[in-house]
């Protein structure tokens, strides 16, 4: 029998977000217990055996497995997240299709031109807020990147509903609808773009428009334009929502100067650094799933449909497989052979057959980038301000959103 916890612990998951569930493992001597969310019995599991129950197999469908406040600003309904078997690889292909090494150095180089340009601008400024100047930044990166360029206004506009995807995605309540609503403009807006795109002819000069816009179903019939629209979203959103380990990447080079130091002159060390910033950075606390089919895992019974949260922060603090987890310490990943299971920030396992972020590469080459360009490109001050990182805030960020002065380039 696993521990249960049997009140309903939704306002403890809420108040003590990212460490919700290691520290009631921690505190119980177990991987897995079982509590209620939301009035719903679930069982909330950590490490690197229950990442492999989670990813390892087919045994998990999304379906079901996410509140409705979620998974109406993240994937929504119909996405490739929401199916499963075949229906899934067939969609999934198209993302990685998408997402090779030639189109992600496509993206960085988008990226670091416009990082570029904004220089002049910040330097103009007496200070920036980094996170809220990243999201214009990366959705043109990501837009120009598509083949849907945006003129002033529309940036403007899909910033702010891109950038609101992700940052409510976490409450409930006016600014979960509030972001809803934003939302819904955004995908009035991808789908009349995809059925422009199908009327007057596809673009071949722009592969992730006309992939987007040509694609079929495994039936051979063509996508939806309402689900055309979602998957253009959730190829554009998650791209802005890079930002955030930017703003983690920054904080880091300013709390250890001394990788700083080291990154100024090669790229040496640079995936190692990039890597640790993934692993400490809390972004999603967990990744919920509802089981396909009736199995055992650790002398428990787990029925068919039963709810299950995977946790991916706690995860990769866990100390059994990271030494001193809290520290920052790239150097780590310097020979890391790499796991599926141990290191989960975007998710484990497969990428074709499972549920595993199929953007993680371009994660790891735009933030990459984006160190490049502090260490190298410019020099900045960064004055007094609250960098505390609140772990009852999901997703959550350094309080000041990162402030910066005095920026030259160098
Ligand atoms: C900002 C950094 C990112 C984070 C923290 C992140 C996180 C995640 C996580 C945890 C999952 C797994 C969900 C599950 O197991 O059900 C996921 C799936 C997914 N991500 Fe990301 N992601 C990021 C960036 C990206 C990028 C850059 C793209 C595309 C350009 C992308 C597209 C997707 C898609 C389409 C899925 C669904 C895959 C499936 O269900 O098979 N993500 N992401």
């Amino acid at each position: 029998m696993i521990p249960r916890e049997p009140s309903d612990n939704s306002l403890a998951f809420l108040r003590e977000g990212y460490t919700f569930v290691s520290s009631r493992c921690d505190r119980l001597g177990t991987d897995l217990f079982e509590t209620r969310i939301m009035m719903t019995p679930v069982v909330c599991m950590r490490g690197a055996g229950a990442a492999e129950v989670f990813y390892g197999g087919d045994r998990f469908t999304r379906t079901g497995a996410l509140p409705k406040s979620v998974l109406h600003l993240l994937q929504d309904e119909g996405s490739v997240q929401a199916l499963d078997g075949t229906a899934h690889h067939h969609r999934k292909r198209l993302f990685l299709d998408l997402l090779t090494p030639d189109a992600i150095g496509r993206m960085v180089l988008i990226f670091g031109q416009l990082w570029q340009e904004a220089l002049p601008r910040w330097q103009a400024r007496r200070r920036i807020v980094l996170h809220e100047e990243l999201l214009p930044l990366l959705t043109r990166t990501a837009a120009i990147w598509a083949g849907a360029p945006l003129n002033d206004h529309e940036l403007a506009l899909r910033s702010r509903e891109l950038g609101a995807m992700v940052e409510h995605a976490g409450s409930l309540g006016p600014r979960n609808w509030w972001a809803r609503m934003l939302r819904n403009r955004c995908e009035r807006w991808a789908q009349d773009a995809i059925g422009r795109m199908r009327t007057d002819g596809i673009r071949p000069d722009v592969p992730a428009a006309q992939a987007l816009a040509a694609h079929t179903e495994s039936d051979g019939q063509p996508l939806p334009l309402s689900l055309a629209a979602i998957e253009r979203l959730n190829l554009l959103r998650p791209i802005v929502a890079i930002g955030r380990f930017i703003v983690f990447a920054a904080l880091a080079l300013y709390r250890y100067p001394h990788w700083r130091a080291a990154l100024a002159f090669g790229d040496g060390d640079l995936e190692p650094f990039v890597q640790e910033v993934r692993r400490t950075s809390p972004f999603f606390p967990v990744v919920g799933g509802r089981t396909r089919e009736a199995f055992e895992w650790q002398g428990e019974q787990f029925a068919e449909s039963r709810w299950v949260l995977l946790d991916l922060y706690g995860t990769n603090h866990d100390a059994r497989h990271w030494h001193e987890p809290a520290a920052f310490r790239p150097e780590r990943f310097r020979d890391w052979p790499g796991d599926p299971y141990t290191f989960v920030p975007q998710g484990g396992g497969p990428y074709e057959t499972g549920h595993r972020c199929p953007g993680e590469r371009t994660t790891i080459e735009i933030v990459k980038e984006a160190v490049r360009r502090l260490v190298r490109t410019m020099t900045y001050r960064v004055p007094a301000q609250d960098l505390t990182v609140s772990l009852s805030r999901m997703p959550t960020l350094p309080r000041s959103g990162f402030v910066m002065t005095d920026i030259r380039p160098s």
